[in-house]
C-alpha cells in the first residue's frame, strides 16, 4: 500500500553475480541455473524484498516470483511483473506468459490485477519430483497458463 500511496518506487534490476549468495539466502533463486532467462531482484536499500525470473522462451515466461512475507500487498509483485513485462518487450516480444497454480489464490488475484487472462491451454497436471536449485521438490499440483499482450509492442 504505502508504496502505492507515496509514490515511492522499487529498486529493481537484474541480478549480478556477485548478489546471487545474499539474495539467495532470503529468496529462493531456484532458476538460477536454469539458462534460459535472468533473475530481476527488488530491492529495498540493500535488503532484497522479492525477486522473479524471466525466461526468454517463446512466448517468454514470467517464473518463481517471490516476495518476503514483510513486503507483500505494497506492491513488490506487480512491480516486479512490470519490470519483467519491460525487459520481454525491450527484446521484441509482444506477449509475455505465466503459469500459476489453480491453488495460488493471491498470484491468481496479482496475476489478474495486472491484465492477465487465460492462454487457452489446458490446465497441467505435475506430478512428481522436479529438480530445482536447492534440490528435489515433491510437486503435486494443477498449473493454469495465462499471459498478456504487452502494450507498445508490435
Ligand atoms: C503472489 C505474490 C508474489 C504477490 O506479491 P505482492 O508484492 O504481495 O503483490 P502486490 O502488492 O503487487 O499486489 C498487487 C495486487 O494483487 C492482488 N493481491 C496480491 N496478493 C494478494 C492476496 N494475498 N490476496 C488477494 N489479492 C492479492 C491485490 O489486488 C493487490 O493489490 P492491493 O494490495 O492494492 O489489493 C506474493 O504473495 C508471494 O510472494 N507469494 C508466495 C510466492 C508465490 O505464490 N508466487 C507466485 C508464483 S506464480
Amino acid at each position: 500500500m504505502e508504496s502505492r500511496l507515496t509514490g515511492v518506487e522499487w529498486d529493481i534490476r537484474p541480478l549480478a553475480s556477485e548478489q546471487a549468495d545474499r539474495v539467495a539466502a532470503v529468496l529462493g533463486l531456484a532458476r538460477l541455473g536454469q539458462g534460459d532467462g535472468f533473475y530481476l531482484v527488488a530491492w529495498d536499500g540493500d535488503q532484497p524484498a522479492g525477486h522473479a525470473h524471466l525466461a526468454l522462451t517463446d512466448p517468454p515466461e514470467l517464473q518463481d516470483v517471490e516476495v518476503l512475507a514483510q513486503y507483500r500487498r505494497r506492491g513488490v509483485g506487480s512491480a516486479l511483473t512490470a519490470a519483467a513485462e519491460a525487459e520481454a518487450r525491450k527484446r521484441g516480444f509482444d506477449r509475455l506468459r505465466v503459469t500459476v497454480s489453480v491453488d495460488n489464490a493471491a498470484a491468481q488475484a496479482l496475476y489478474r490485477t495486472l491484465g492477465y487472462r487465460d492462454a487457452g491451454v489446458p490446465p497441467r497436471r505435475v506430478l512428481g519430483t522436479v529438480m530445482i536449485r536447492t534440490g528435489p521438490l515433491e510437486v503435486d499440483d494443477t498449473l493454469l497458463t495465462w499471459d498478456k499482450r504487452l502494450a507498445g509492442s508490435g
